[in-house]
């Protein structure tokens, strides 16, 4: 039997337990999915200690994301967001994206799926990225991985943040991420600092750049576990947008509402959280994930 699991501080209220051990009953797989509650001062010795246990793949969730990084081998993606949300132990379902030139180092591999999780949600929707203007809201781990996510898809990225100096941080991070000369020039009377296809402003810039935005993310905190607030003013959202809410309790987020109210394409945080988790089953297992029963695991949780 294979062993997975999530490490994180907490973990007992997470729904990656019920989602793969759905995807590994609908392929038949021989495996558990166990949430394990890591001390934060021992992150070396439970990475570790997992690899010698022959525990088949982890998860990382908060506050570890950043933390794993000196232990594991990161992939370029993992490597540019700054935070491994999935680690591989061996060779098996690798998908040859690896940080690893061959150099003999046996730590184990980080991925970071979030950042899968994010385009994958938007083109189940059928939403285009390449080529679009997005705005992230938020500038966290979440909005960092979005961000990377939609820049390194194609899209011009706006950060707006409520403190301005952290989106800036941001940009400056991924300056030249994909960026190309038109790119460039459409920046270039717009009055926000610039780093390649990655602008950042504060919340104030929100009114002029959704005005002109196909795709809205938020990856702030606001509207996480209350129904009544949103980090968007209501009259800024229009019927262009597809809009991608990374709160995903409750479902149906103010945003969201306002968002489908407005004509907009709504996509709650649950796409998100299926596609990491779809990724991480994919890298681990090598074996297409049965997106259809991990969603229905997922929503019935909801
Ligand atoms: P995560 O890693 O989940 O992204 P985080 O690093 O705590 O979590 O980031 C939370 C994000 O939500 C930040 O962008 C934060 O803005 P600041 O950088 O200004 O703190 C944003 N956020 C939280 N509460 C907010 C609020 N009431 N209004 C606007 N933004 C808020």
């Amino acid at each position: 039997m294979d062993v997975y699991g999530l490490i994180g501080n907490p973990v007992e209220h997470s729904l990656s337990p019920p989602m793969h051990e759905a995807a590994y009953e609908a392929r038949s797989l021989d495996a558990r999915y166990v949430t394990l509650e890591a001390d934060p001062e021992r992150i070396a010795a439970a990475v570790e200690g997992a690899d010698a246990l022959g525990v088949a793949g982890l998860n990382v969730t908060v506050p570890f994301k950043q933390e794993v990084l000196p232990y594991v081998d990161p992939t370029p993606t993992a490597e540019a967001v700054g935070a491994v949300n999935t680690i591989t132990f061996d060779e098996a379902g690798g998908d040859g994206e690896s940080g690893d030139a061959g150099d003999g180092d046996d730590r184990p591999e980080g991925h970071n799926t979030d950042v899968e999780g994010v385009v994958r949600a938007f083109e189940h929707h059928d939403v285009e990225i390449a080529g679009n203007s997005a705005v992230v809201v938020g500038a966290g781990g979440a909005g960092r991985a979005a961000t990377y996510a939609l820049a390194d898809a194609g899209a011009e990225v706006f950060v707006a943040n409520r403190t301005v100096e952290r989106a800036e941080a941001l940009a400056d991070d991924f300056a030249g991420l994909g960026v190309n000369e038109s790119q460039r020039l459409s920046f270039a009377n717009q009055n926000a600092s610039r780093s390649g296809d990655v602008e950042a402003g504060g919340l104030d810039a929100l009114d002029q750049r959704l005005s002109e935005a196909d795709l809205l993310v938020n990856a702030t905190s606001v509207g996480m576990g209350d129904p009544d607030t949103s980090p968007v003013p209501a009259e800024l959202l229009h019927g262009d947008l597809a809009v991608l809410d990374a709160v995903y309790s409750p479902l149906r987020t103010k945003l969201l509402r306002d968002a489908g109210r407005a004509g907009a394409e709504t996509v709650d945080g649950a796409w998100m959280l299926l596609f990491q988790g779809v990724a991480a089953f994919e890298r681990w297992t090598g074996v297409d994930a049965p997106v259809a029963a991990m969603n229905e695991a997922l929503r019935d949780r909801l």
